[in-house]
């Protein structure tokens, strides 16, 4: 699987709003309605307040398709359990800046595994706090919504932070991906795509979507 550049526009269904009863199914699914990346959301029921599943599922997903795995770590030691994702068959592991580790450190070990590495913050997180890791990340995930659940309203005041993360890429010379999660649809996806973001991770617009090829390609071309 080739990695994308971040000036591509990436569409990255989330499975937490897929199908449990048949997750190879569902990947499989979302790939004929063309998703690029899988979006796998990991929640731990201490980081956030709620709890989705582990690398048992990240591996079913890689053994059962051929798809770019987008795997987000809402838990609080990633470093803890880095490995396991590693091994479960990730391409981006995404930590948290606000999660108990070394973030430099866990950043680095992700990348000296051979994935590549996201950054995550949330909505009431301030930029300075992943300003220092800039340099050492493939994507920079601005959460739109407070992260635990599908479903949740787009937050607006999140588009502020995307335009400053291109801003700062452009201006350090950097090169990272701009992924937003949460409440992302056509109208959602348009806003982002100016600020400055190009990965949109949508769960209940896409799965739950009449047509999944539809939702997918009007996303793209938002
Ligand atoms: C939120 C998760 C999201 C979620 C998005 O905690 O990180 O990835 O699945 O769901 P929608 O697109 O339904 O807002
Ligand atoms: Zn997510």
């Amino acid at each position: 699987m080739i990695p994308k550049n971040f000036r591509d526009r990436v569409i990255a269904p989330s499975l937490l709003a897929a199908d449990f009863s048949c997750i190879g199914e569902e990947v499989s699914r979302a790939i004929r309605a063309g998703a690029d990346w899988m979006h796998l959301d990991v929640m731990d029921g201490h980081f956030v307040d709620n709890i989705s599943f582990g690398p048992a599922v990240v591996q079913t997903v890689h053994e059962s398709n051929d798809i770019y795995l987008d795997v987000h770590l809402m838990i609080s030691r990633p470093d803890h359990y880095l490995q396991r994702f590693v091994a479960a068959g990730s391409d981006m592991i995404t930590v948290h800046v606000e999660a108990d580790h070394d973030v430099a450190e866990t950043l680095r070990r992700i990348r000296e595994a051979g994935c590549e590495a996201g950054l995550a913050l949330n909505p009431a997180t301030p930029m300075s706090a992943v300003e220092p890791f800039l340099d050492q990340i493939d994507l920079l995930l601005c959460m739109t919504v407070v992260p635990g659940f599908g479903g949740q309203a787009f937050m607006p005041e999140v588009l502020e932070k995307i335009t400053t993360a291109a801003r700062w890429r452009e201006e350090k010379n950097l090169s990272f991906h701009i992924e937003v999660d949460g409440g992302i649809d056509a109208v959602t996806a348009a806003r982002c795509y100016t600020a400055g973001a190009n990965v949109m991770v949508a769960g209940s617009s896409t799965f739950r979507a009449p047509s999944m090829s539809d939702a997918v390609a009007e996303i793209r071309n938002a």
